[in-house]
């Protein structure tokens, strides 16, 4: 008896196959309830005599593993086999990776800030939460002043105010704070104000505030910046123009347009069949503004100007609808890589 199992063991040890029917039936063969040929041995064991039990039990739980362990390496094996199968085309091309992109509001801010770096302007940033002495005070709003309801302002305390700031002057005051003149700043950052959101209108959209203080600066000099701004941004042809304006902080005020970018001043729906399109207000700094941020209004003079980013990317791109910058849709964003 314990000789025919060790044959069988040996047998066992020998067996392969390639799929899972003929290892169910190799398994049955052993471990069949009905017929199996661990199921008989061990029946077989009551008729063992008793000195041989001890050997007998040895070798038949031997064959009992060696059955397991084949069973398991075989499957191993064949599941291994299995996939490694599929047929794979090394020669086709890869998926193209999904890549980001720069959103078009930093591309715009960034073109902006760039054309005036090239004027010697240096980047100055500031807090979103401010107080209301640099969003306003500061800057020559007047308390109870009807011109700050010109700018919707979200409140985050009252009493001292502290406030979201509604334009990025308020950083201008600080490095008024900081600096004498010369001062040759740019002021990029994200902007609040109470608006109800439509095509044009945003509560939160961006803007590049621009303000040079130094002896002897005149309107023309304005002028000058800002009409190389528009050729660089806009195209060599672009022409502006200014209208007289109100701001608290500068005095004389003016909006600035651009010869339409699209039509080139024929008249457009975009321009509205006037050919000139506003792009930003500007001005000379009001002394009152120099004087409260400790600058001697009497040697020196400035001159400020105020953008929105939405506003120049739309018109530089034909963007119809603001909203579609905070949309995030990767179809739109994708236009601009
Ligand atoms: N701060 C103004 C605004 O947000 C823009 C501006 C800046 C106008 C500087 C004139 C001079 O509307």
């Amino acid at each position: 008896m314990t000789t025919k199992v060790k044959e069988l063991i040996e047998e066992v040890k020998k067996f392969s196959c390639d799929n899972l029917e003929d290892l169910e039936v190799f398994r049955l063969r052993f471990f069949s309830k009905k017929n199996g040929k661990l199921t008989e041995l061990f029946k077989d064991f009551k008729n063992v005599p008793k000195e041989e039990k001890k050997d007998f039990g040895i070798v038949l739980n031997n064959l009992k593993n060696a059955v397991s362990d084949q069973i398991d390496f075989l499957k191993s094996k064949i599941n291994s086999t299995d996939s490694s199968d599929i047929k794979l085309d090394l020669s086709l091309p890869g998926y193209a990776e999904n890549k980001g992109s720069r959103h078009p509001i930093s591309m715009v801010k960034n073109e902006i800030t760039e054309i005036f770096s090239r004027l010697g302007f240096t980047i100055s940033e500031g807090p979103e939460i401010e107080d209301d002495h640099h969003v306003f005070s500061a800057l020559n709003f007047p308390e109870e002043h009807p011109a700050r309801d010109m700018q919707d302002t979200f409140f985050v305390e009252k009493n001292p105010d502290i406030l979201l700031r509604t334009h990025t002057s308020s950083v201008q005051v600080r490095v008024m704070d900081n600096s004498q003149p010369p001062i040759r700043t740019i002021s990029p950052g994200r902007v609040f104000r109470n608006e109800a959101i439509s095509a044009r209108a945003h509560c939160i959209f961006h803007q590049i505030e621009g303000l040079y203080i130094d002896e002897n600066v005149s309107f023309a000099d304005l002028k000058q910046t800002l009409m190389y701004f528009a050729k660089e941004m806009f195209g060599k042809d672009t022409k502006i123009r200014l209208r007289p304006s109100y701001f608290p902080f500068t005095e004389p005020s003016a909006e600035v347009d651009i010869s339409c970018s699209l039509c080139g001043g024929k008249g457009c729906n975009v321009c509205k069949y006037t050919g000139w399109l506003e792009i930003l207000g500007c001005g000379m700094v009001d002394p009152n503004v120099l004087e409260s941020n400790n600058i001697d209004s009497v040697k020196y003079t400035g001159f400020a100007f105020g953008m929105g980013i939405e506003r120049i990317a739309m018109l530089k791109y034909g963007i119809k609808d603001l909203r579609m910058f905070f949309e995030n849709d990767l179809r739109f964003l994708k236009q601009f890589v």
